[in-house]
């Protein structure tokens, strides 16, 4: 499984980056407008810097809702840097466009994922990836893993290619759930990444270790 960060803050994307397990980055206006980046200059160029920072695909969301719109901006996004991958919200215009995406050879994530049905669709336009949010539903007192386990068998049964990019993550148990599960990429807040390395019997492992190394010199 691939490690993508979810978060379009420099900081946050260079400590996981350093860790040396970094694979993509995915954003999304939400997380662009939190870094306070505004306009689409600045948009495109926090995008360049990303691309410069991370070897990896770097998903790049369009705001446009009509198919020319989203064609328009895809192609803009597309000359930023060959890493960035167009993403594209889950509506008929969005499959449309993704399919016109395909068919030039452009990468797309198919954002919004709720239900198998919209994963079948997107995957039947040739989406690169598609996101199910794993996060949001949860929110709602439903199973996300469970989506990600049905996407997965369904993909697997039909020969689908589309890559399923769990988003929308909320705990570091989701990302072993998600590897469980069959997902192809996590994509993770930065404090999920680092809680995977954490349990207490290492802290005291390694604090007894220490003590008793004291005793070599
Ligand atoms: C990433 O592609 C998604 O936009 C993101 O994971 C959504 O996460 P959220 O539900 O925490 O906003």
């Amino acid at each position: 499984m691939k490690f993508f960060i979810d978060t379009a803050n420099l900081a946050q994307i260079k400590e996981a980056n350093d860790l040396g397990i970094l694979d993509g980055v995915t954003t999304n206006p939400s997380l662009m407008a939190k870094e306070g980046i505004k306009g689409t200059e600045a948009v495109n160029q926090h995008y360049k810097t990303i691309c410069k920072m991370v070897d990896g695909d770097v998903s790049a969301e369009v705001i446009s809702t009509d198919f020319n719109g989203m064609i328009e901006e895809g192609k803009s996004l597309m000359s930023i840097h060959k890493n960035i991958v167009v993403k594209v919200p889950m509506i008929k215009d969005g499959i449309k466009a993704i399919k016109w995406f395909t068919d030039n050879g452009i990468r797309t994530n198919c954002t919004l994922i709720f239900s198998a049905g919209q994963a079948i669709l997107a995957a039947k336009a040739g989406a690169t990836y598609v996101s199910p949010f794993l996060g949001r539903i949860d929110d709602t007192c439903l199973d996300g893993i469970k989506l990600i386990e049905q996407i997965a068998q369904i993909y697997s049964t039909q020969n689908f290619k589309t890559q399923i990019l769990a988003a929308s993550i909320r705990n570091s148990l989701h990302i072993v759930r998600c590897a469980e599960a069959g997902a192809n990429v996590c994509t993770c807040p930065l404090d999920s990444i680092l809680g995977l390395l954490r349990h207490p019997l290492t802290d005291i492992g390694l604090a007894k270790f220490l003590e008793d190394a004291k005793s070599f010199s």
